[in-house]
């Protein structure tokens, strides 16, 4: 009988870890830069309230979603694109970036978009931060500016807010020849108050233009507050300016995952450099167009978040609880025990809002305004709670 030889090859050495990896054996092959980011601490969500106190009605105004839901517009869009889901979508989303400059009165070679802002953001930095260059944050604002920064291993600095305001003097003053990026965030996340135009401008004056600003306007469609800035508008007087935003609030589309910036076409070629090559699919091209198209749910909206606004403020401040007056689809306020207490008493009545800890403020919670029925339930869960607190 003929041995086969294979059959009689010696196995390959096992690797020198084998059988696994360990926390420790995995620092070593691990990148450096990326042990100090933190997880991403999103809001509760219905399943994970339900599974722990099984509420007869959750309401969820954690994540400032849209509480319209989406347009029934991108719904049809997204029927009508489904049997097309086996063909790649257009990788430049030339409909999609045609439909966001003309609603912004710019150049398709203006815009690039992503799988979210989150995408857009870290696409910003791979493209342009090169490792040890500094980043400018604020202190108390969405995470994931920090994590773009420290993915790419850039160093953050952090500006403390003013008067729970972003501080833009505060952020001139820490301009350096090594200041690469700087994110600001307006309407804030998670305060709710702005800066103004006129702020925006005097910034964009004392940055280089090597140094790269981001507006993340993701609740700027919000915003009515007459000194808010144009800031497309600044757009040709200042190259070194990218604009964020999403579809995730006003459009009612957190779910599907769209996100976009707009800047000088230069830094838009450069970011399309990093670009995965599909990073937007081909479900979220169409109802991007169709959300683009669909003013009358904007509108609706909008007047329900303005009147909800005023509402809760109004409210709040009746409880005696100090609110920040927001330009965006939510409203932080204080409160005298920590958050992270009163709103779990909340969960336990289905009624889902943040506490504001991962933010670094103890004492301050954020609502998103709901509609008008579940503003009122949000009053009644909070009274309850803090009646039997009280
Ligand atoms: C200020 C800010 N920017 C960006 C995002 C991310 O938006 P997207 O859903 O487009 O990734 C959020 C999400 O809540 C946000 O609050």
């Amino acid at each position: 009988m003929q041995i086969k030889k294979s059959a009689t090859k010696k196995k390959p050495a096992a690797a020198k870890d084998a059988p696994g990896w360990d926390e420790k054996s995995v620092l070593r092959v691990a990148r450096r830069c990326t042990q100090a980011l933190k997880p991403y601490v999103p809001g509760k969500s219905i399943e994970e309230v339900r599974a722990k106190y099984q509420p007869a009605i959750i309401t969820k105004l954690g994540s400032n979603e849209n509480p319209l839901g989406t347009s029934a517009k991108v719904l049809s869009a997204l029927e009508a694109a489904l049997p097309n889901v086996s063909l790649y979508p257009d990788g430049a989303s030339r409909n999609l970036r045609q439909a966001l400059a003309d609603a912004n009165g710019i150049k398709p070679g203006q815009v690039m978009v992503g799988n979210g802002s989150d995408e857009v953001l870290v696409m910003i930095a791979a493209a342009f931060l090169n490792p040890g260059e500094t980043v400018l944050v604020s202190e108390n604002t969405f995470s994931e500016y920090e994590f773009s920064g420290r993915v790419l291993d850039g160093k953050i600095v952090k500006i403390p807010l003013r008067g729970m305001r972003y501080d833009l003097k505060g952020f001139a003053k820490k301009l350096t020849r090594k200041t690469k990026l700087v994110f600001l965030c307006n309407p804030n996340n998670p305060t709710g108050s702005y800066f103004t135009h006129r702020e925006l401008e005097a910034f964009l004056c004392a940055a280089s233009r090597d140094t790269l600003v981001v507006v993340d306007e993701a609740y700027g469609e919000y915003a009515d507050a007459p000194d808010f800035p144009r800031s497309v508008e600044l757009l040709g007087k200042y190259p070194n300016l990218l604009i964020s935003r999403t579809f995730s609030k006003i459009f009612g589309m957190a779910g599907l995952r769209l996100g976009y910036a707009f800047g000088d076409p230069f830094l838009i070629r450069e970011t399309a450099r990093v670009k995965t090559p599909f990073n937007v699919n081909l479900l979220v091209q169409t109802a991007g167009v169709a959300a683009l198209a669909d003013n009358d749910f904007r509108a609706r909206s909008l007047a329900n978040n303005h009147e909800g606004r005023e509402f809760l403020a109004r409210e709040l401040a009746k409880r005696g609880l100090e609110n920040i007056p927001t330009q965006a689809n939510f409203i932080c306020f204080r409160t005298e025990r920590p958050a992270v207490d009163l709103c779990e008493d909340l969960l336990q009545r289905g009624m889902i809002i943040r506490a504001l800890r991962s933010f670094g403020l103890e004492y301050w919670n954020r609502v998103t305004i709901g509609t008008p029925e579940q503003n009122r339930r949000f009053l009644q869960a909070l009274d309850a709670v803090l009646s039997a607190s009280g």
